[in-house]
C-alpha cells in the first residue's frame, strides 16, 4: 500500500512582480476570488482531499497570511453581539485546527523549489502535497482529490496535467510521456520551460503535485536551473527512474491567478456561480460585450 499524503506544502514566497503594484504591501495570495483570498481556497481543496497538516513557506511581507487562520478577537466579537451570526461563520470556517498549521520562512525567494525545500523539516520523510494558491481549479472533487484517487492506484510522485497550446510551452514544466491513457500519462523526463520547438509534448504541470521525500536528496544540491532559480521539476525529473512519475489530466477547469487576464476570469467565472450574483453580474457583463 502508498504511504497516506496527510501533509501539504503551500509556497507563497514569491514576489507577485506581476499583480504589482497591488502585492507591494500585501501578498498576492490574499488576492479575493469575489470575496474569499485564494490561499483560503488552496487551504480548503487540500483539508477536502484528507490533508491534515499544512505549511505554509512564506517570505517578507507574508505575516497577513498567519492573522488570516488566526482568531480576528475583536472583529468575532462585533460580530457576535450584533448577531451575524453567518459572517461569524465565514471568519472561523477560515481557521485551521491549532496546531495544524506550521510556516517555514524562505529567507530569499531562490524558486519554487527552493521554497519547497525550506519545508523538509516539517515534512520529515513523509510523501507530501504541493498547491501553489495562484492556480485555482475549479473541480467537483477537487483536484488535488482526484490526485491522491489516482495516487492510491499508482503511487509515486504525481503532478496535475493540462494540454497547453504548443506555443506556451515556454511558460510550463512539460512531460516527455512514455505511456498515456488518457487520463494517466507515464512520464519518462521533464522539462522546465522548453522552447516550443524543444518541447517533447504539449502536456504541461499546473500548481498540483503529490511527492515523494527522494525530491529533496536533490533539492539538497541547491542547483539552479531555467532562469537562474531552483526549480522542482528539476529535482522531480532527476528521481525519474526510481521513483514513478504520473501526470493527471484531472477533470476541472484552472484559473492562472498569477496572471491578470487569469485572475479576472476565475472571478468572473466563480461569481456566475453565486446565486447572489449571477443575474445581476450576467446583465451587466452584457453591456460591456
Ligand atoms: P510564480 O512563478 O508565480 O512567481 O511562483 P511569483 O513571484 O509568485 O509571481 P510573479 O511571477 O513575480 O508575478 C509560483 C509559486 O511559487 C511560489 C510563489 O509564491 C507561487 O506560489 N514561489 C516562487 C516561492 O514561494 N518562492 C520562490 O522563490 C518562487
Amino acid at each position: 500500500m502508498n504511504a497516506p499524503v496527510r501533509k501539504a506544502v503551500l509556497p507563497v514566497a514569491g514576489l507577485g512582480t506581476r499583480f504589482l503594484p497591488a502585492t507591494k504591501a500585501m501578498a498576492k495570495e490574499m488576492l479575493p476570488i469575489v470575496d474569499k483570498p485564494l490561499i483560503q481556497y488552496a487551504i480548503e481543496e487540500a483539508r477536502a482531499a484528507g490533508i491534515e497538516d499544512f505549511v505554509l513557506v512564506t517570505g517578507r511581507g507574508k505575516t497577513i497570511m498567519e492573522d488570516h487562520f488566526d482568531h480576528a478577537v475583536e472583529l468575532e466579537q462585533v460580530l457576535e453581539a450584533r448577531g451575524k451570526t453567518r459572517e461569524l461563520d465565514i471568519v472561523q470556517d477560515a481557521m485551521v485546527p491549532p496546531g495544524h498549521l506550521a510556516y517555514a520562512r524562505q529567507q530569499n525567494p531562490l524558486g519554487l523549489g527552493h521554497a519547497i525545500w525550506c519545508a523538509r523539516q516539517v515534512v520529515a520523510g513523509e510523501p507530501f502535497a504541493v498547491l501553489l494558491p495562484d492556480d485555482l481549479v475549479k473541480a467537483e472533487p477537487g483536484c488535488l482529490a482526484q490526485m491522491i484517487e489516482a495516487y492510491n492506484d499508482v503511487g509515486g510522485n504525481i503532478v496535475a496535467v493540462e494540454d497547453v497550446p504548443r506555443d506556451q510551452t515556454n511558460k510550463y514544466g512539460i512531460l516527455d510521456v512514455e505511456h498515456d491513457d488518457g487520463r494517466l500519462a507515464r512520464a519518462k523526463g521533464l522539462v522546465e520551460k522548453p522552447d516550443p520547438a524543444d518541447a517533447p509534448s504539449t502536456l504541461s504541470i499546473i500548481g498540483r503535485y503529490i511527492l515523494q521525500p527522494e525530491v529533496f536528496e536533490y533539492l539538497d544540491k541547491h542547483e539552479k536551473g531555467a532562469g537562474g532559480e531552483i526549480q522542482l521539476t528539476d529535482a522531480m525529473a532527476k528521481t525519474l527512474g526510481t521513483v514513478p512519475f504520473h501526470g493527471l489530466r484531472f477533470k476541472g477547469r484552472r484559473f492562472d491567478c498569477g496572471s491578470k487576464a487569469g485572475f479576472i476570469e476565475a472571478n468572473v467565472a466563480f461569481a456566475l456561480e453565486r446565486p447572489d450574483l449571477a443575474d445581476g453580474l450576467r446583465e451587466t457583463l452584457k453591456t460591456y460585450l
